[in-house]
């Protein structure tokens, strides 16, 4: 167990990954406060209201607000009052029209802070950011923080959403990008409960810690398109691309994680990092060491537009006036999240070709739909399919799965569908008298 006094936590932006964070660091022991700039959002929380879809999330707040250790806040004053160590937790999304992040969200919530810090606190990055930046909020802090004791500190978050929870109570690891012993300290004091049950710590500087998440997504990225380029590859030779990566996978320096060929990845991580850690790159002036994610970027695009085409080969070449139903919106399963979503992407550019589309997701409907007004959402998989003439499974989640393709067949017009997640088995679809097609697989 740390020596250091167990210190009190702030949470700087409560989205998917601040939200998170401090009811889990309530659940750990700690107290926390919370604060964002959405007055909406705080209400919701401070009610006990989770304000997206993260399973197990909505209980463990509950029942966090009811120790009295969790608080919510829209007030930086409040915030630099209560804590001792502040995390940062807020958007960095991509900039319009560039591949670079957009720092704004970041930039405010350190200037909004900063000013109030009139005792010694450490303030902790969480967003993922281009190396670079925790160097350049360390200088902005000490010119604008009252206390001479205020110190940066770099913790990139590696949590999953649909399993955000569990991967922040149990951590496969912590990165503390630090420039003292005393801001390591206050980090290990922060994490103890977590450190004490095993978890690998890594010290670093600033720079490596930023690295350290654009790195890995990029090479989930890359995992992903890699197999993706393997199932272009397999429709071309006739091949199967599922099989090809379950005998991948059993070598285990490859692994068969991150291996399932498909529609690609989405959401509000992958697609911006891999092009912000383009960016930077390019600044930096090694943009040659990255152009292969350009490629990883190109493969994954394409998948969207393979399946686009797929649909157009099973109506014979024409979707005007046709009745598609689309299973999915969420980016993946078990999240609400659409941001860059390939499913919604996919949706859209299917009406964009004439068809009438009717969308259902088990969770992100209503994001859907602020989003992407014009297409039609339903309340059920059979509801979607009702009279339709193709389905489009895009988002995998277990509901799908385990769809009765006797039962779907009974209410389409047509039993046609384009399995863009490979998660259904053709042998079954097909004997219940389906056209099935996929991607990478015969
Ligand atoms: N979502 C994930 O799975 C995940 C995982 C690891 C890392 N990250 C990184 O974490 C960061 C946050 O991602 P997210 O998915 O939680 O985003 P999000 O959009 O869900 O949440 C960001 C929150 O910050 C708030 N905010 C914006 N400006 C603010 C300010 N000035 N002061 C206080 N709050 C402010 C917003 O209102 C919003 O609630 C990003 O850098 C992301 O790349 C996300």
């Amino acid at each position: 167990m740390s020596a250091t006094k167990r210190p009190r936590l702030s949470v700087i932006g409560t989205g998917y990954l601040g939200a998170t964070h401090a009811v889990c660091m309530t659940e750990l022991g700690f107290d926390v406060i919370g604060m964002d700039v959405d007055i909406d959002k705080i209400a919701k929380l401070g009610s006990g209201e989770v304000p997206f879809f993260e399973p197990g999330l909505a209980e463990l707040l509950r029942k966090n607000l009811d120790t009295g250790r969790l608080t919510f806040t829209t007030s930086f004053a409040d915030v630099a009052d209560f804590a001792d160590v502040h995390f940062v937790c807020v958007g960095t999304p991509q900039k319009k029209g560039e591949y670079a992040a957009d720092l704004s969200y970041v930039d405010a919530a350190f200037a909004g802070l900063a000013p109030h810090l009139r005792r010694r606190a450490l303030v902790v990055g969480k967003s993922t950011v281009p190396a670079g930046t925790a160097a350049r909020l360390a200088d902005l802090l000490t010119s604008r923080a009252p206390s001479p004791e205020v110190e940066l500190a770099w913790n990139p978050e590696f949590l999953r959403e649909g399993f955000a929870v569990e991967d922040t109570l149990r951590p496969d690891r912590l990165v503390f990008g630090v420039r003292s012993g005393w801001a390591e300290q206050q980090l290990r004091a922060a994490f103890a409960p977590v450190i004490d049950a095993g978890t690998p710590v890594l010290i670093t500087d600033f720079a490596t810690a930023e690295l350290v998440k654009v790195a890995a997504n990029s090479f989930l990225a890359t995992k992903i398109s890699f197999i993706n380029a393997m199932a272009e590859v397999c429709e071309a030779a006739h091949a199967d691309v599922t099989m090809l990566a379950e005998a991948l996978g059993y070598d285990d320096r490859i692994g068969r994680k991150f291996l399932n060929a498909g529609l690609g990845f989405g959401g509000g991580c992958l697609p911006k990092d891999i092009r912000a850690f383009i960016a930077r790159a390019g600044e930096l002036g090694v943009d040659q060491a990255l152009t292969f994610l350009k490629n990883v970027d190109e493969i994954n695009t394409r998948r969207r537009q393979r399946v686009v085409d797929l649909a157009l080969e099973l109506v014979d070449g024409s979707l005007a006036g046709r009745k598609v139903c689309v299973l999915g919106a969420a980016f993946k399963p078990n999240s609400d999240d659409i941001r860059d979503s390939p499913a919604l992407d996919v949706a859209e550019n299917v009406q964009r070709c004439g068809a009438d589309v009717v969308v259902y997701d088990p969770a992100a409907t209503d994001n859907a739909r602020r989003a992407y007004p014009g297409l039609v959402y339903a309340g059920s998989a059979q509801e979607a399919a009702r009279e339709a003439d193709l389905v489009l499974l895009l988002t995998e989640w277990a509901e799908f799965r385990e769809i009765d393709p006797s039962a779907l067949r009974q209410v389409v017009a047509r039993p046609r569908i384009v399995d863009g997640r490979n998660c259904l088995d053709p042998t079954v679809w097909r004997a219940a008298g389906w056209t099935y097609r996929a991607l990478g697989r015969p």
